[in-house]
């Protein structure tokens, strides 16, 4: 048997939820992990600086005795640079989602428009806070990504000094773009490394794996393994475990989410062993 040490794993994408769900779960994150990047897509979502300390204490609450950083974020929407300046010690990064794309987005983004959106991305590239997307069109399921890329592209073009992280990567398009500019980041979940859309609709359906985005081709899970577990600075993990109640999940009409917190690091240990990378794994996940 073979011991490892890890410092300082961080899950930089996660979904802690509120109330009892998240006094259920916020200890299964808390027992592996040092910090997690929290989501703040609640209903409402977390927009002010007054919700964003509440929900913090909330989460700390919810931990007891365990050491575990919260990192959190903010809900995008058009923010005043004075009131990002107010904010800014108290969250690590904002979350940008196209409205409707996903789980509680529904007041999101409607037009990604690097016009219109300026006033705030500037005052965060000024200020280093950096930005979080959730990269979708709500084009065909399985194009959706990819039909995305071009927004990253224009953004990162458009804000050289914005940090820009694709949130859960799922396929080789993303793997590549996340290579070409330097201001653009990737998180990559636990799951996207494991499976492929056959094992979520290939045989009986498997709601529990159901996300968006969706997982994809098997030659999109090879280039995210790939890219994982060569060490590159680029891409770190970021679990986006997002629970939801079994009666949400088990029905007609599955809400999207997988939730993975409890097994994650382990789960990933075996998948960095399985491709000889053991020695990278403290890279991806801190
Ligand atoms: C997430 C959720 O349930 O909050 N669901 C998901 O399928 N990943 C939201 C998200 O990150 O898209
Ligand atoms: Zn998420």
């Amino acid at each position: 048997m073979q011991t490892i040490t890890l410092n300082n794993p961080l899950d930089m994408h996660l979904h802690l939820r509120d109330d009892n769900m998240l006094k259920l779960i916020a200890p299964l994150s808390s027992k592996d992990f040092s910090g997690a990047l929290i989501m703040p897509n609640l209903v409402p979502p977390i927009s002010t600086k007054d919700e964003v300390i509440a929900y913090k204490k909330r989460i700390l609450d919810a931990i007891g005795y365990d050491t575990f950083n919260p990192m959190m974020t903010l809900f995008f929407k058009p923010y005043s640079k004075e009131f990002l300046q107010s904010v800014k010690d108290e969250i690590s990064a904002i979350k940008l989602y196209p409205a409707g794309i996903t789980t509680n987005s529904e007041g999101g983004v409607e037009t990604i428009d690097t016009v219109a959106l300026a006033p705030t991305l500037n005052a965060m590239s000024e200020l280093n806070i950096p930005l979080c997307i959730h990269g979708e069109t709500n084009g065909f399921v399985m194009d959706r990504e990819t039909e995305f890329m071009s927004v990253y592209e224009e953004l990162a073009i458009a804000f050289p000094k914005l940090k820009i992280i694709m949130e859960h990567i799922t396929t080789k398009d993303a793997v590549k773009m996340v290579q070409k500019y330097d201001n653009l980041y990737a998180t990559i979940t636990v799951q996207h490394l494991l499976i492929t859309l056959d094992d979520v609709a290939g045989g009986m359906l498997q709601p529990h794996l159901f996300c968006k985005p969706i997982a994809k081709r098997y030659e999109d899970r090879e280039a995210l393994v790939k890219i994982a577990t060569s060490g590159n600075e680029k891409v770190m993990f970021g679990s986006d475990s997002a629970p939801h109640p079994k009666s949400m999940k088990e029905n007609c009409g599955c809400a999207a989410g997988v939730f993975t917190a409890p097994i994650s690091l382990q789960v990933l240990t075996q998948l960095f062993e399985k491709n000889n990378a053991l020695d990278k794994l403290q890279r991806f996940i801190s």
